[in-house]
């Protein structure tokens, strides 16, 4: 590996600022960042004004090893992290097996050390079953602690109250939550098949995973957290109703916090007709006013991190009918750029992004030096040009080999991506030999 990297002519965005900077890279870390840096490295870079940004740090990404690498394995879809400007992953508990006590941690570290490009952490999965291992696990080996309060892919779901309570009670670290009330869904699902027989649209899924059973399922998951003083993160938000039970403001003090995802920032309802199950995914892409109201709560601070739930399944699997198809989207390999577009709109400052991306996500999890452009910090880097690009000009990474954002344009795009400071991403082509590390916990 390269041990210096230049980066000259960079506008760094960090911390709430922006300069203009030279940043130096060397043994993995940031060495230096100054006005003008005058040295000669193993590689330089003339970033001729482009964005330098801290890499971001995916809170929720499905990488699907082991045991369903058909749709994606950690090799491939890091890969295609590190193209979207991503740095390091928390991979989500839902494999086959599913990541339910910490020897299946340790799988999953050791798959990772073998073939991720980007810095890893693994979530534990929660059961009816495990509360023992979840209540022991070791906080600095975990990014946090997965619960599907909801049924998704995957054979998860925690409803039982007393299991809840328990759980609630007794997670060691953070507690993630996928919140969609089952039996609502369920209900929902009769009556659409009941209309529709085999035949129900894809637009119905909105209906089915409604606003209704997300409300249900995040109000109960803050009211338990608010009982036993839970540290509660509830992932990828997607209704303007449930913004009401998160707190506005920086993250500092707040014990229940919350996430909202790339499509459901993206999308809406009316792209339903031309995505059909290439926008399917739980929760649901909603309403037009929904999205919006995600778009403002991003930028006031109610939001507090944004991820991808980066979710592959094939485009056969993807060929079925409604009721078979399976939900979830690849995104990463997008992930910066279509997050730019918000920033061209000027629907979000470029400091706030970074501070949602990057620097909330190290501080919410408590992530040992990345996050932030600090001398003496690990050097993970994303470098955003405003050069306009064809999403189909380019090869997908993910082996799933497609993406709900085929026939767009952005307008920037990922020039290259620095992982523990090693070159992973530059002008459209992989570095060979980079290799993520393991995300340490300040716990
Ligand atoms: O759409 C989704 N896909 N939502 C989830 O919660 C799981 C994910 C998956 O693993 O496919």
């Amino acid at each position: 590996m390269p041990r210096h990297i230049l980066i000259r002519n960079a506008r760094l965005v960090n911390e709430g600022r922006i300069t203009d900077a030279d940043l130096l890279v060397a043994d993995g870390r940031i060495a230096h960042i100054a006005g003008a840096i005058d040295r000669s490295a193993d590689v330089e870079i003339d970033a001729a004004g482009a964005w330098l940004l801290p890499g971001m740090i995916d809170d929720q990404v499905h990488f699907r090893e082991p045991g369903l690498t058909h749709k994606g394995c950690i090799a491939s879809e890091s890969a295609a992290a590190v193209a979207g400007g991503i740095t390091s992953f928390m991979d989500m508990p839902n494999t086959r097996p599913p990541t339910l006590d910490m020897a299946a941690v340790d799988t999953k570290r050791a798959l990772a050390a073998a073939g991720s490009r980007a810095n890893y952490a693994f979530h534990l999965g929660v059961s009816t079953h495990n509360l023992d291992a979840v209540a022991s696990a070791d906080p600095r080996r975990i990014a946090g602690i997965k619960v599907f309060m909801g049924a998704s892919t995957g054979d998860m779901l925690v409803d039982d109250p007393v299991v809840l309570e328990r759980l609630f009670a007794c997670a060691p670290t953070l507690l993630l939550a996928h919140c969609e009330d089952t039996p609502t869904i369920l209900a929902n699902e009769a009556l659409w098949h009941a209309r529709h027989g085999a035949a129900v649209p894809f637009d119905a899924h909105p209906q089915i995973r409604s606003a209704e059973a997300c409300y249900r399922s995040s109000s109960l998951a803050v009211a338990l957290a608010r009982r036993h003083g839970t540290r509660l993160h509830v992932l990828h938000l997607s209704t303007a109703r449930e913004l009401e039970l998160f707190d506005e403001g920086p993250l500092a003090g707040k014990r229940i916090t919350a996430e909202a995802c790339i499509h459901h920032l993206l999308f809406d309802d009316t792209d339903y007709p031309a995505l059909g199950s290439h926008l399917k995914c739980n929760p649901a892409v909603k309403t037009r006013a929904d999205r919006d109201a995600l778009r403002a709560a991003v930028a006031s601070g109610r939001i507090d991190v944004i991820g991808t739930d980066h979710a592959p399944h094939t485009r056969e699997e993807k060929a079925a009918p409604y009721a078979a198809a399976p939900s979830g989207l690849p995104l990463v390999q997008h992930a910066l750029p279509a997050l730019m577009e918000l920033v061209h709109d000027r629907l979000l400052a470029l400091p706030t992004l970074v501070t949602r991306c990057s620097h909330a996500v190290a501080d919410l999890f408590q992530i040992r030096e990345r996050g932030y452009l600090r001398e003496g910090y690990w050097a993970d880097l994303a470098l955003v040009a405003d050069q306009p690009r064809a999403v189909d000009d380019d090869p997908i990474l993910s082996r799933c080999n497609w993406t709900p954002f085929a026939g767009r344009r952005f307008r920037s795009r990922v020039r290259a991506t620095v992982v523990s400071g090693q070159l992973a991403w530059y002008d459209g082509i992989l570095q060979p030999d980079c290799h993520g590390q393991a995300l340490e916990f300040d716990r």
